[in-house]
């Protein structure tokens, strides 16, 4: 049965529908939302062929003169020059204030879109539908978009949040097996830090592919976006409990980064988190017993949890996150299995926590 998660925040309220067959009806359910003669849908080289036209006959028959533009696509397009060719493109199309912008397409998608949405007349809606596991999960909800620079990933960005979330978890068996695995690593995070009847659940049965029993997978990724939704409704901006979505993203962003791109992000987190666990076990700063289940869930996902690159090299590019401030970072520890605590560690224990976890 297809879910309704209602996200309120300070600045929006929404739902994110998570379900089968929506993909068809994506013109009615953005209708419902906004008023605006004009969708732009932006999506990337991968999903483009498979979904565009489907959405545009879906948005049309909702009454949209509708326009896209598709990027290469990666996270090498999560640049300035990506983001300046797709507002000239909206420009042209015209949109006005009270048009759209839909996101079809995963996490780099959303995150162009969104910052279109954000940027083009100081702000206009943007939609997302999200069409990997990973953007059903997490980047799709609570409203984070951000391009990349050179010091590092997400330097720029704003907040969006959408006027409504469209999963239809059907668009998933068309993604790889490899992409698909990817993005358990941000299921398994969620797990740890917020759900531990998830992560026993997962632990019985791993999530290994989109044929996954699709009530299950339904009610997989709508507790996922429930979780998050709880943290977004206390913290919108991450001023304070919504650092907790960053587990492992410290070092899983310097394990990202410091492989080009090369492993994908839900891998960078999965290993990210065994090291910040494994490092934070040794040096006492966690109940050692965590290592064990949380490297097991990992593993039983296909995910890595170590990493063969130098400590220091991920400490350099770890010393580039945006979440530091000043001398410190604020690291996020798991307590117990579903919970999690914030840390203040200066940079030193970073190196220290780094060493331990990632050393050979
Ligand atoms: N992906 C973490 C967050 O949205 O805050």
């Amino acid at each position: 049965m297809n879910t309704i998660v209602e996200v309120t925040t300070p600045s929006a309220s929404y739902n994110v529908h998570v379900g089968t067959q929506l993909l068809a009806h994506v013109g009615s359910i953005v209708r419902n939302v906004n008023a605006g003669t004009r969708a732009f849908v932006i999506t990337d080289s991968n999903v483009g062929p498979l979904y565009l036209e489907g959405v545009t006959h879906s948005l049309s028959n909702a009454g949209y003169m509708v326009f896209s533009a598709v990027f290469e696509a990666g996270e090498k397009s999560k640049h300035f020059g990506t983001l300046s060719t797709l507002l000239e493109s909206v420009a042209a199309a015209e949109l006005s204030r009270k048009d759209v912008i839909v996101a079809l397409g995963g996490g780099v998608c959303g995150d162009m879109a969104g910052l279109c949405a954000a940027l083009y007349l100081r702000g206009i809606d943007v939609v997302q539908v999200p069409t990997s596991l990973l953007a059903m999960v997490d980047s799709s909800v609570g409203g984070k978009t951000a391009i990349d620079l050179h010091a590092g990933k997400n330097l720029v960005g704003a907040f969006l949040q959408p006027r409504v979330v469209i999963a239809d978890v059907n668009v998933l068996k068309t993604i790889s097996a490899e992409l698909f695995c990817d993005s358990t690593g941000e299921v398994i995070k969620h797990a740890v830090l917020a759900d531990q009847a998830l992560f026993n659940q997962l632990m019985r049965t791993p999530l290994l592919t989109a044929d996954y029993n699709t009530q299950e997978l339904i009610d997989i990724i709508a507790r996922n976006v429930n979780i998050k939704r709880a943290i977004v409704q206390a913290d919108e901006k991450e001023q304070g409990v919504r650092q907790k979505l960053n587990l492992g993203h410290t070092i899983g962003h310097a394990i990202e980064a410091a492989s080009n791109f090369t492993l994908g992000h839900g891998s960078s987190v999965a290993a990210g988190l065994c090291c910040v666990v494994r490092g934070a076990a040794k040096l006492g700063w966690c109940n050692p017993s965590l290592l064990e289940p949380i490297e097991r869930i990992v593993q039983a996902h296909g995910l890595p949890t170590t990493t063969n690159i130098d400590p220091a090299i991920l400490f350099e590019f770890a010393t580039h996150d945006k979440k530091r401030t000043a001398q410190s970072v604020n690291l996020i520890l798991p307590t117990t299995i579903g919970a999690v605590t914030i840390q203040t560690i200066s940079l030193t224990q970073l190196h220290q926590l780094i060493d331990a976890g990632c050393g050979k």
